[in-house]
């Protein structure tokens, strides 16, 4: 499926909940090595806390976990200086400022808070690819995580209009990097219970509205590794002529229109 002893860097991993997480365990699972970014340095030392329990002991000793603020471009020169050839990347990096690009109200005059969640929810990804690209010198595929942005959910807000940029980075970064036999897609989840999500406000208005439109069944706490395995689909050789797309991995939710009837349910 992916490349035996390929590497693969998977950024954005904050704690077990995280998608990152969970992909960097099927990467593993399929025969792939992992290097994972935290945040920041104080991230990864929460990460690898032993007090605080969370990574099972024996993973502890041989997770490999840099950091990489996407906002700095040292850090992101750092990150590429010291790692090797790769094989594929995971971006799965996002955040807005909860108390003026989500909840209740749309607008907001916090132009700099916008400003902030578009680089990193969605121009990081360019900067990543940017540096990362030579280091895939014998091609490679590159995977970010992204949310329905074709309908307007309540509470999104800005987050959804970084999400609709980020797809639309998507395929610029596809036709670029074509020729360097780089492949860029996007995984659309439906929600799934992660740090990430519980600092949106009405994540549970988000939870409940799939219970209402998800032809499948879905499990915002359960169905991550449905998530994860799309993602290793796409970074692995099953995939290889797709470039440039959003896969949607949410039940269904998004083909919908109007909700779920009972005779229809599961
Ligand atoms: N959880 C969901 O319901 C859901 C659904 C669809 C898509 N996604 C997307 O999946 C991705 C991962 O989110 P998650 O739900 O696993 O939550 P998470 O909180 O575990 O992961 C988000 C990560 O982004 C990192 N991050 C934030 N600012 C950063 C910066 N400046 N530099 C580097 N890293 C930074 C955080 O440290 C964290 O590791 C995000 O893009 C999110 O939008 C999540």
């Amino acid at each position: 499926m992916i490349k035996q002893n390929g590497t693969y860097l998977v950024m954005g991993l904050l704690d077990t909940e995280s998608i990152a997480y969970s992909i960097g365990k099927t990467i593993q699972k399929w025969g792939g090595t992992v290097i994972y970014t935290a945040q920041n340095e104080r991230f990864k030392r929460l990460l690898l806390d032993p007090s605080l329990k969370d990574l099972p002991e024996e993973e502890r000793r041989k997770i490999r976990v840099e950091f990489c603020d996407v906002t700095i471009e040292d850090d992101l020169k750092n990150l590429f200086a010291n790692i090797g050839t790769l094989d594929g990347i995971v971006h799965s990096i996002a955040y807005c400022n909860p108390k003026t690009c989500l909840g209740d109200e749309f607008h907001t005059d916090a132009v700099d808070d916008i400003k902030l969640g578009f680089h990193i929810s969605c121009a990081s990804l360019g900067s990543v690819v940017r540096y990362a690209y030579p280091k895939m010198p014998n091609g490679g595929s590159v995977v970010t995580l992204t949310f329905d942005s074709r309908h307007a959910y309540a509470y999104y807000n800005w987050m959804s209009v970084n999400k609709a940029a980020l797809e639309a980075l998507v395929r610029g970064l596809a036709r670029r990097h074509g020729k360097d036999y780089i492949r860029v897609n996007a995984v659309s989840a439906g929600p799934l219970v992660t740090k990430a999500a519980s600092k949106i406000p009405g994540f549970g208005h988000l939870s409940e509205t799939w219970n209402l439109i998800s032809p499948i069944p879905w499990d915002a706490n359960e169905d991550r590794q449905a998530v994860a395995d799309a993602v290793v689909y796409l970074l692995g050789e099953y995939s290889k002529k797709i470039t440039g797309q959003t896969l949607f991995v949410d039940g269904g939710a998004s083909i919908v229109g109007g909700a779920i009837m009972d005779h229809e349910r599961a």
